[in-house]
């Protein structure tokens, strides 16, 4: 499976309709979501004979993936519920917590993280750890939902815009049952310029790219708009180089 992609804007409105099938179809997804997700890394790395660990891999679609363009993938998860969601953990699997990688410094191709930034209290500590683990000329790849995109809140949204308490009380109260990515607990307001700044501070790597996931690369600009690029990024993807 070659998965390069070169993103246009009818991938855009598949991937931001694929949404609507979060709850009723996670399979076509998520597993739509990790295809669409190793396009955009694949323009920077070959992904084939490349040892790759996957951080906060939950059920392992993006190993999968991984797997399927030839790369050895194995995937870090600290929560049992979350590595067997299908059923059974996904293949090369570790339960452990990315603060704390259980790997030797300089050891992976590629370290990868979709959607996990947005749900750790730390997100320096989480990308050094990150940096550490990637060999010299490796590449790590990160991505999250930006707290005042529309889906900032998760499935809260979009009452997030009114804090994130109100959101989880609204919800808890409107469908009788807890969140799951309670706020301030497992998912933090976490902003496109709060990440800009902390790539700002970090030593031994090249910026390779910081762009929206979801979009086209030539709505890249958008970015670095102050305020705009908050709400319409959506989700950022970095992609950087362990020099
Ligand atoms: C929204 S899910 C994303 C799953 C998968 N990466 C994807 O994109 O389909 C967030 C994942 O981050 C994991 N996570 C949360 N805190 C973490 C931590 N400290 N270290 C590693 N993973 C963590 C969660 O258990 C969960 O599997």
């Amino acid at each position: 499976m070659n998965v390069k992609s070169k993103r246009n804007i009818a991938t855009t409105i598949r991937l931001l309709k694929a949404f609507r099938l979060e709850q009723k179809d996670p399979d076509s997804f998520y597993g739509f979501l990790a295809q669409d997700g190793l396009g955009l890394l694949s323009n920077y790395t070959e992904l084939q004979n490349k040892t790759v660990l996957d951080i906060g891999g939950g059920a392992g679609y993006f190993s999968a993936g991984f797997r399927a363009n030839g790369a050895k993938c194995f995937v870090l998860e600290p929560f049992k519920d979350e590595l067997f969601w299908r059923g059974s953990p996904p293949e090369n699997s570790i339960l452990a917590d990315g603060y704390d990688i259980p790997l030797r410094s300089n050891s992976v191709d590629i370290s990868f993280s979709s959607n996990v930034l947005e749900h750790v209290r730390y997100p320096a500590k989480f990308i050094t750890e990150m940096i550490r683990i990637t060999k010299h000329g490796g590449i790590i790849f990160f991505c999250f939902t930006s707290w005042y995109s529309p889906w900032g809140g998760h499935e809260t949204s979009p009452w997030h815009y009114f804090g994130g308490d109100f959101a989880r009380k609204r919800y808890e109260n409107k469908y009788c049952r807890p969140v799951k990515n309670k706020y301030d607990n497992s998912l933090f307001k976490i902003l496109v310029k709060d990440v800009y700044n902390l790539l700002n501070n970090l030593d031994g790597v090249k910026i390779l790219e910081t762009c929206p996931r979801y979009y086209p690369l030539w709505t890249k600009p958008m970015m670095k708009v102050p305020i705009l690029s908050e709400v319409l990024t959506w989700n950022m993807a970095v992609i950087m180089e362990k020099i």
